[in-house]
């Protein structure tokens, strides 16, 4: 099995690209609903609809109203009824599910190495601003901020990506690649989405856990929502002086010496490199990678915080680390969990091999049912984005789709250009019939068709 593309960051030079970008890209989509769904819809539940409609979550004590996230009236929106489904599931706070051994791991590394210093934050709201937002009285938008920003109206400001300077024309600010509610609201792509507005509040050491979203492609390791835990720790100048170094340097070999006792809090006793990279709030950035069973796996992204970031909340002399790191891309390896879409299963024969507090327990896979191939091959207009089809194939198969890979693209004399599709249903908990399967992939030629603006061959 390889890992290496499992979800975790996307802030590195190499995503750096421009909007427009209509690359090859991933993106996915989602299935049951769980403890979150306040009210399901009073609409009767057709056979037809593979997603019940949730009509309202609750996110920390919050009661979001589905309306007023899945909005047919913004040519914006673009968040689908089987996302907001998974809004407030929180896997991360639950101690007998993986994401949630994993966190509870990890806060315990925190909490013996530095005396209980670092808070933690894992309820703050997934719905986040994308720039600095000034709203009086609120706008529907703003009422769903973390209780945090609430407590500062009316100034609300932003989150996802100015707060953390990420540039006006990076490729994660697309409709491409993000959830957006509106044009100013988006589900949030990173939780270092929060960092600028813990610091504003006052808070200087942290750990913030929660649910991220992002329009991604479909395989068996990436999922349109995942987890991601953000560290941050702010140092004032007698952290330094006294070491007689210099600040950057100081955190720098303080970022490295923690992160490095995690991994081996972790994972025992691995070699460990790091890796030079970029991200837009760091500087300088670097990637931890652990050589894990022969071969190289990214852990995490880190580095020293843009003073810019630091200055914003008033904080001119200090200096501070953050690092981001995917919880799923690590508990996949840590318990052997060969898909992604097992974290969001129901199935007994998943939830009940783990157990609270212990870590790295190993999956044993359940019989894998057999795979169903269907191919699909349409011409493709200007507007077409990978993303978007896999949308479109999540929105009708849920987690029923295991794979939806290129198999074949050609651009013909007259500058038609043909993509073909090879979409994998699998249903992990049982057999597929022909018929559904012919039923699903009948519905996605439909839709695609009338969606996406492309003509099928
Ligand atoms: N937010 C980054 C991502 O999702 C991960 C990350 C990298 C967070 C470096 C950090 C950091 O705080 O310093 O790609």
């Amino acid at each position: 099995m390889t890992i290496f593309s499992v979800q975790s960051t996307i802030f590195t030079r190499a995503s750096v690209a421009i909007l427009s970008s209509n690359g090859l890209k991933r993106f996915s989509f989602a299935s049951s609903f769980s403890s979150n769904a306040l009210y399901s819809s009073p609409l009767p539940k057709t056979k037809k609809r593979r997603f019940p409609i949730v009509s309202a979550v609750d996110i920390g004590g919050v009661t979001i109203a589905r309306n007023d996230v899945v909005r047919d009236d913004d040519p914006t929106n673009n968040v689908p009824d089987s996302i907001f489904s998974k809004l407030g599931m929180q896997l991360h706070r639950r101690d007998k599910h993986p994401i949630g051994i994993l966190k509870n791991a990890i806060y315990d590394y925190f909490d013996s190495n530095y005396a209980k210093q670092f808070e933690k934050f894992e309820d703050l709201s997934p719905i986040v601003t994308t720039k600095q937002v000034k709203c009086s009285p609120p706008s529907k938008a703003c009422i769903f901020l973390s209780p945090i920003s609430v407590s500062n109206f009316p100034f609300v400001w932003c989150q996802n990506f100015d707060d953390v300077l990420v540039p006006a024309d990076h490729v994660s600010r697309s409709l491409n690649d993000t959830y957006y509610v509106d044009p100013q609201t988006v589900l949030r792509c990173h939780t270092s989405a929060h960092q600028a507005e813990l610091l504003r509040e006052g808070h200087r050491r942290f750990l913030v856990t929660g649910d991220v979203y992002r329009r991604d492609s479909i395989d068996s390791t990436h999922y349109p929502v995942f987890h991601q835990m953000e560290g941050f720790c702010v140092f004032s100048p007698e952290d330094w002086n006294e070491s007689g170094k210099d600040s950057t340097l100081y955190a720098a070999e303080d970022l490295k010496k923690c992160l490095e006792g995690l991994a081996r809090h972790l994972f025992g006793g691995v070699e460990m490199r790091w890796v030079d990279t970029y991200f837009p709030f760091t500087e300088p950035s670097f990637e931890l990678e652990i050589y894990f069973k022969e071969d190289w796996l990214e852990v995490l992204g880190c580095g020293v915080t843009e003073q810019r970031i630091l200055k914003q909340s008033g904080l001119e002399n200090n200096v501070a680390w953050a690092f981001g790191l995917g919880l799923e891309r690590l508990a996949m390896v840590l318990f052997d969990i060969p898909d992604i879409r097992l974290f969001w299963s129901d199935d007994e024969r998943f939830t009940s091999q783990f157990k609270k507090g212990e870590l790295g327990v190993k999956f044993k896979p359940f019989s894998k049912y057999p795979p169903c191939y269907k191919d699909i091959s349409f011409w493709i207009s200007e507007s077409f984005t990978e993303n978007n089809f896999c949308e479109v194939v999540r929105g009708i198969a849920g987690d029923l789709v295991e794979e939806v890979k290129l198999i074949d693209s050609f651009t013909n004399k007259k500058g038609m250009t043909s993509h073909c599709y090879r979409i994998v249903f699998r249903s992990m908990e049982r057999s597929l019939t022909d018929e559904e399967v012919n039923d699903l992939q009948s519905k996605v030629r439909d839709e695609v068709q009338r969606k996406l603006n492309v003509e099928l061959r």
